[in-house]
């Protein structure tokens, strides 16, 4: 490839031309510095500079009140399945909604450490849907409540969460942050792996409630407490230095563009039209069929026919629309459409589907 393709890759995933090429001018010598962010010692003024542009731009997009601590960390989304138990199970209860891959994941690790509940599930149905979740299920010792926002192998979302009956609400926004606007007051700790709305790989967002930071179970090792980074401003050990410079160049670059509202019309925009077109085909099969339910991130599809998605694979990366693939577990074809994906690049895919449609 010459150019530049249309990447529709889960994760890492495709960043904003403008953000790879402000780093691309940065990288010998970041504002007069004489050096590369990656050289740069986290203990200086210039680095402390980054680190606190990045928590500033992104507590103005989330808006995120003052008693919420935002922490850059590392060990990817998976390292949180542990750190959440680790500091919130105090009685050894937590309850759990699986809705994926995900979710699965961050179950298993919880049950290390204590009595699970999950108090709804959709794995039956190869978490085609959203499970209902009988409110009256959450127990009432439960330490706190853990869901996954966004499910980014079977696309699937939550547009509204149920009532959690006053538990801290943990969600893993891993594929979704930053994609629409939502209410940091509604949540008692979010977190996300950088890779796909925010940056690089390596960096790990968490934004927790105040009140939630002093308690950790008394196993729980120097660097898996929250404490730790919270006192330590992020910088107890040496932080992702690079890719927090990255995720600094993202949010302001997204500010740039109107923030979190004005992302969120385009991504409803992009997603819709994709919908659109597979609802309209009769080849083509979404993995998620309840409207309420679907991702405005990762869309799942496939035809009847295994081939027929190889073609597909084949035939559109020659036309520069890559890492279309689905997982596994759904097989087919899934479009990623993250905050970074150009709304050029759904319309190139829209149009490739169609003829795709029309030829077979
Ligand atoms: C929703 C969700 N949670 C967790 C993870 C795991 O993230 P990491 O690889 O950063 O541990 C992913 C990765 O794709 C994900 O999509």
């Amino acid at each position: 490839m010459s150019e530049r393709v249309y990447n529709f890759s889960a994760g890492p995933g495709v960043l904003p031309e403008a953000v790879l090429k402000k780093a691309a001018e940065q990288m010998m010598n970041y504002e007069g510095s004489g050096m590369s962010v990656m050289e740069m010692s986290h203990r200086s003024k210039v680095y402390q500079s980054i680190i606190d542009g990045a928590e500033k731009s992104l507590r103005e997009l989330m808006n995120i009140p003052a008693n919420y601590k935002v922490l850059f960390l590392q060990g990817g989304a998976s390292l949180q399945f542990a750190m959440v138990p680790l500091n919130f199970m105090k009685n050894n209860k937590a309850d759990y909604i699986n809705t994926g891959e995900w979710s699965t994941k961050a179950i298993k690790e919880a049950q290390r450490f204590g009595d699970v509940k999950v108090v709804a599930s959709s794995e039956a149905e190869v978490f085609n849907h959203l499970p209902v979740v009988n409110e009256n299920e959450f127990r009432a010792d439960a330490d706190y409540v853990h869901m996954t926002s966004n499910n980014t192998i079977f696309g699937t979302s939550w547009k509204k969460y149920p009532n959690v009956k006053g538990k801290p609400l943990v969600v893993d926004m891993s594929s979704d942050i930053l994609s629409k606007v939502i209410d940091v007051n509604d949540y008692a700790m979010i977190y996300a792996g950088a890779q796909k709305n925010i940056g690089p790989a390596g960096v790990t967002v968490v934004i927790i409630r105040e009140d939630l930071v002093e308690y950790s179970r008394p196993e729980t090792p120097t660097m898996l407490k929250y404490k730790t980074h919270v006192d330590g401003a992020s910088m107890f050990n040496t932080p992702p230095t690079y890719g927090i410079y990255i995720a600094k160049l993202g949010f302001e670059y997204l500010q740039s563009i109107g923030g979190v509202p004005a992302i969120e019309k385009i991504n409803n925009r992009k997603a819709a039209m994709l919908y659109e077109v597979l609802d309209n085909s009769k080849l083509f099969k979404c993995h998620v069929q309840n409207k309420e339910d679907r991702s405005i991130m990762n869309i799942p599809f496939r035809t009847a026919s295994d081939d027929l998605d190889k073609k597909f694979l084949a035939d559109a990366a020659k036309e520069g629309l890559v890492t279309l693939s689905g997982h596994k577990k759904t097989g087919g074809m899934r479009a990623s459409v993250y905050n970074a994906m150009p709304i050029e690049g759904v319309e190139k895919l829209v149009a490739f589907i169609k003829k795709f449609d029309k030829e077979n």
